[in-house]
């Protein structure tokens, strides 16, 4: 009787969208209802191979390719399909994922010897006593409120700018799936758009850089709109910038632009929607934050930190 009842039901699930059938290797996705791959576009698909090829490469360190085999040659078979779909939609083929994944597809049969071996560097010795430099390069760090007369000429800012979203794409990212997007604002009546949503020490900073997140890349792995994931990879790339910034000794203010924070008025909401309408920021894109950057003023008083005592659980 169970077994009687196990197809049809199967067969029920598949239609539905909640198993993955078989015979459809082509459908693809982690989590059901699974998206057809020439359904997906190409910066999921790119996402996806990335994710996948980072979940084989790791498998190595993890010691587990061997006896999960099926499940790694089955990712390498995901891999190969979207590489045939991405050729056929005429992608560089110097696209850095491409290359990238090819290189572990290339390897597959042997990925210590023919990838982990090959691309790997020797470590540098450890110094323990340097952490104590990069806490007090944290420490020094202020969020700035209040600008220079002085700034970088707009082409410097843009520069700066450029800098540090390549130090945001180093960032880690969960499954490597790198879904950041950003928008750089030096342009005066661009940075007017956020007036009433965001406070003046930010629409009067020198440069602004929008950090929104490709809701896509995350659906299409679990459906899942809002997987944590989304907002940490956020979080660390936007501490990159930070950072970078602060090398130069320009400040910086993060300055939240959440969907909780647009959404709780409508005006807020009508503000967001102009900006994304004059930015060309697509509705897929999940907004995180806006980075004010410029020449500080003056550093602000160091706010109250808890001790490292009592951060720690016992
Ligand atoms: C997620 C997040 C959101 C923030 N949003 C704002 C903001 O909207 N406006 C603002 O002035 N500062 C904002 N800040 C900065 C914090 O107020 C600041 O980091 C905190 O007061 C500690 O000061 P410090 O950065 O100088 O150490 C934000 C910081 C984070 C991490």
């Amino acid at each position: 009787m169970k077994k009687l009842l196990k197809k049809p039901l199967k067969k029920i699930l598949i239609k539905a969208g909640l198993k993955m059938d078989p015979a459809k290797q082509y459908l693809y996705s982690s989590v059901p209802p699974y998206k057809l791959i020439t359904n997906l576009t190409e910066e999921e698909l790119l996402s996806l191979m990335r994710h996948e090829a980072h979940r084989i490469e790791k498998s190595i360190y993890n010691d587990i390719f061997e006896s999960k085999f099926n499940i790694y040659n089955e990712k390498a078979k995901r891999i190969k399909e979207i590489c045939k779909e991405l050729e056929q939609r005429n992608l560089d083929e110097n696209e850095p994922t491409l290359v990238w994944a090819k290189q572990i597809l290339t390897a597959f049969n042997d990925l210590k010897s023919n990838f982990i071996e090959p691309y790997s560097k020797v470590p540098q010795s450890y110094d323990l006593s340097k952490a104590q430099e990069y806490v007090d390069f944290v420490q020094q760090r202020r969020s700035v409120r209040v600008w220079h007369d002085k700034q970088p000429s707009k082409d410097e800012l843009e520069a700066l700018a450029d800098q540090c979203i390549d130090a945001a794409r180093w960032a880690p990212s969960s499954g490597n799936r790198q879904p950041w997007q950003f928008k750089v604002l030096t342009e005066q009546q661009d940075k007017d758009l956020l007036k009433k949503i965001k406070e003046e020490h930010c629409t009067s900073a020198p440069l602004l850089i929008f950090i929104g997140m490709d809701r896509r890349l995350y659906g299409s792995l679990s459906l899942k709109q809002f997987e944590t994931a989304l907002y940490i990879d956020a979080g660390a790339a936007i501490m990159n910038m930070v950072g970078t910034a602060q090398s130069t000794g320009m400040g910086t203010c993060w300055n939240h632009f959440g969907r909780d924070m647009i959404d709780s008025r409508e005006i807020n909401k009508k503000i967001y929607l102009n900006f994304c309408e004059h930015m060309a920021i697509p509705d897929y894109i999940e907004p995180v934050a806006i980075l004010a950057i410029g020449a500080p003023a003056y550093m602000p008083p160091t706010p109250a930190r808890v001790k490292v005592q009592s951060l720690k659980i016992v």
